[in-house]
């Protein structure tokens, strides 16, 4: 077990924000484009639709949006942020970091930034290390950024994976605050022994790549689906009790759980084994798909804008992704109940997410 240790200082997000970009692809599309149906998609997964980056986005560029989104919410300017955590499998380039892009981009100068490399679980370990950096007085102000454009690594030919993901950004700064408030616990788990049950074959040290690991399209996700849907359920079972023992909380405490949107039967299997009642457990996988790291940021902006979130609510995040890892964190909502909640629950909080048929009235082309 991992406790905070006595006289390290708390933390605690004081904004949050999300993009994601305007085109759709819904179901109906897919048919058009791989050996699948709506019918399947939707019993199988739950999703309905995903967002796909315009050809001139990279994830930078949606990272700025739902950075600057968090920042304005946090009343936080670039220049006050001591370090930029960008939890991400599809940075722009490989060299330099995203962390980096978007610390140009934002005109952070007083910021170091980097990258968190650990597929879905990446804004869970991100909250992990911004704990340590506030708790231990390494940073005072931390964003932290969870963004994919997996539209980028999918192969649209192979029905096993595309159906399943999406593109999107969402953010969140992070403050000292008293011991006992914010960030209660944490818990990271990784086992590499199961790499390969999600992985991109080339373009690394091993493989690099070529017109032999081009032509046999090793530059794509590879998924044993079934394999991960087992790993996933119990590792996510796992980190939330652990993260519940740490604080000697109980599942009867959660006022909420925003789990990582990978598969609804992956997250009602959760939720039941949990014994946590639907109406606490977030879902959004209809409208975004599987957006890995970026999932949970931009669930969290949803219900934050929403009004769902007031001060002393027990809010567990929790994740599974490739790697494999897992993870949860723990926190106790410190900020106010969201000033324009009503305003931004109306509207559908925000842009994240506009009517889907203006969005499909402006779509072009497939990912
Ligand atoms: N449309 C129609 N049929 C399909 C499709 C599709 N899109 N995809 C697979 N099938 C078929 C399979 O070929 C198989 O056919 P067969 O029985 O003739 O062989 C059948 O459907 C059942 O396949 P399963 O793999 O057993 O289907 P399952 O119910 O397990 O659902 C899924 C597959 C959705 C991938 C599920 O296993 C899952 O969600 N697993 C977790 C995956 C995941 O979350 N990955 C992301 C990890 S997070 C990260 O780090 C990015």
């Amino acid at each position: 077990m991992i406790r905070q240790p006595e006289g390290v200082r708390g933390a605690t997000i004081i904004g949050t924000g999300m993009y994601v970009p305007e085109r759709v692809l819904d179901n109906a599309e897919l048919e058009r484009m791989v050996d699948t149906s709506d019918e399947w998609i939707r019993e199988r997964t739950g999703i309905i639709e995903r967002r796909i980056g315009a050809p001139d986005q990279a994830s930078s560029d949606l990272s700025l949006i739902a950075a600057q989104r968090a920042l304005e919410m946090a009343g936080v300017t670039a220049d006050e942020v001591d370090q930029i955590l960008v939890a991400t499998t599809t940075p722009d380039r490989y060299l330099p970091s995203c962390g980096c892009t978007l610390q140009a981009k934002l005109g952070a100068k007083n910021a170091a930034a980097y990258d968190i490399f650990a597929a879905c679980t990446g804004f869970i370990y991100g909250m992990g290390v911004a704990r340590g950096l506030i708790g231990t007085g390494i940073a005072d102000t931390v964003l932290l950024v969870g963004v994919e454009m997996l539209s980028r690594i999918v192969d649209y030919t192979d029905r096993n994976t595309c159906v399943l993901f999406g593109d999107g950004a969402g953010a969140a700064v992070l403050r000292p605050c008293k011991p006992g408030d914010g960030i209660l616990a944490v818990s990271m788990h990784s086992d590499g022994v199961l790499g390969d049950l999600l992985e991109i074959p080339a373009g690394g040290s091993r493989r690099p790549a070529s017109i032999e690991t081009v032509q046999a399209k090793d530059h794509v996700i590879k998924m044993r689906g079934r394999e991960l849907f087992r790993v996933a359920v119990r590792g996510m079972e796992d980190s939330i009790r652990r993260v519940l023992e740490q604080a000697e909380l109980t599942p009867d405490d959660l006022d909420l759980v925003i789990p990582h949107q990978a598969n609804q039967r992956i997250i009602d299997a959760t939720r039941e084994r949990l014994g946590v009642p639907a109406e606490k457990v977030v879902l959004n996988i209809e409208r975004y798909g599987n957006t890995s790291s970026a999932s949970i940021p931009i669930s969290l902006d949803e219900v934050v804008r929403a009004g769902r979130l007031k001060p002393g609510d027990h809010v567990g995040l929790v994740a599974f992704g490739g790697g494999a890892t897992w993870g949860a964190t723990l926190a106790r909502w410190t900020l106010p109940v969201y000033p324009g909640a009503g305003k931004a629950a109306a509207a559908g909080a925000g842009q994240a997410i506009a009517p889907a048929a203006a969005a499909r009235a402006s779509s072009r082309g497939a990912a």
